[in-house]
């Protein structure tokens, strides 16, 4: 996989801590599917050799540019969100598997905090969907489910926007509504959603995040454990082999 330097468009704080960013390539905008990431390198300083791990948030094919949404925790993100438009970055991608796309089915999104990111193209590319959005205390990109899904729910921990509380009881709710499943956010949440899917026999897909190092299979930073059918269980690349996987397979250390 050739990395390539892509120019910024726009780098835009939406709340506090949390950037969207829009790169220009026709390239990578033509080839994403929905669940796969970019590895992004981070100005060419010592310290950033390696890149870092970043979901597509939606891809505009006919514009030729793709958006990512990123929440800064240490210095690579940092970094990111003192980027400038009109400046450039190295980016590799698409990267991984993204999630299977069932048009025959009724699927609903669920995603936690910067974990709604992912999610959003993945909505976009199906024709019956509905979102649950979960936040701790502020809420972004709301209105752009509500633009791609039949019925959006968003809740807050806090109360400050949408239901309080968190948004795996909105899910519990509505569960036998749907066939499909798909989750992105933190493991805590993600075990939550695979245990309600289970409990009603409903498919469910989920998004993993590993550390990562190549993002190409490479160098096993990535290792994860996924289960066989007879409940043995063996390593998977988060990077090639997923990062989204189906909940049967996926172990958490929660
Ligand atoms: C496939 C994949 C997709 C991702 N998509 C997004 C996304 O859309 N938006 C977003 O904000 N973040 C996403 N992440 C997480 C993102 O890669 C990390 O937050 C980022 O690399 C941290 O870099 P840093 O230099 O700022 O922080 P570091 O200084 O490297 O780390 C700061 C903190 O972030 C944690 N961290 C570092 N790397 C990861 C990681 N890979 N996963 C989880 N936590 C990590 C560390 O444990 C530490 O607590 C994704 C990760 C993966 C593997
Ligand atoms: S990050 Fe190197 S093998 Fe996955």
């Amino acid at each position: 996989m050739v990395s390539e330097i892509c120019k910024i468009m726009q780098n835009k704080e939406l709340a506090a801590g949390i950037f969207e960013m829009i790169l220009q390539s026709d390239k990578i905008a033509a080839a994403a599917m929905p669940g796969q990431f970019v590895h992004i390198k981070v100005k060419s300083s010592s310290f950033a050799l390696l890149r870092r791990p970043i979901s597509i948030h939606y891809a505009d094919k006919a514009a030729g540019t793709f958006a990512i949404v990123y929440h800064v925790v240490g210095q690579g993100t940092e970094e990111m969100s003192r980027i400038e438009s009109g400046e450039c970055i190295d980016v590799m991608g698409p990267l991984g598997k993204g999630f299977p796309i069932f048009t025959d089915k009724k699927c609903a999104v669920v995603g936690g905090g910067i974990g709604t990111a992912p999610l959003l193209e993945l909505a976009k590319n199906i024709s019956d969907c509905d979102a649950y959005l979960g936040f701790r205390n502020c809420n972004y990109k709301t209105e752009a489910f509500e633009q791609s899904c039949r019925n959006v729910y968003v809740t807050t921990e806090d109360g400050s926007y949408g239901n309080i509380g968190y948004i795996t009881e909105q899910l519990e709710k509505r569960i036998t509504d749907y066939d499909v499943i798909y989750t992105c956010g933190p493991k805590v949440m993600m075990q939550c959603v695979m245990d309600i899917c289970c409990k009603n026999n409903v498919e469910c897909y989920v998004s993993i995040e590993e550390r990562m190092g190549c993002g190409i299979g490479a160098c096993l930073v990535c290792a994860c454990k996924i289960k066989e059918v007879d409940g043995e269980w063996h390593y998977k690349k988060a990077c090639k082999d997923g990062p989204v996987f189906n909940a049967k397979e996926v172990i958490f250390d929660v």
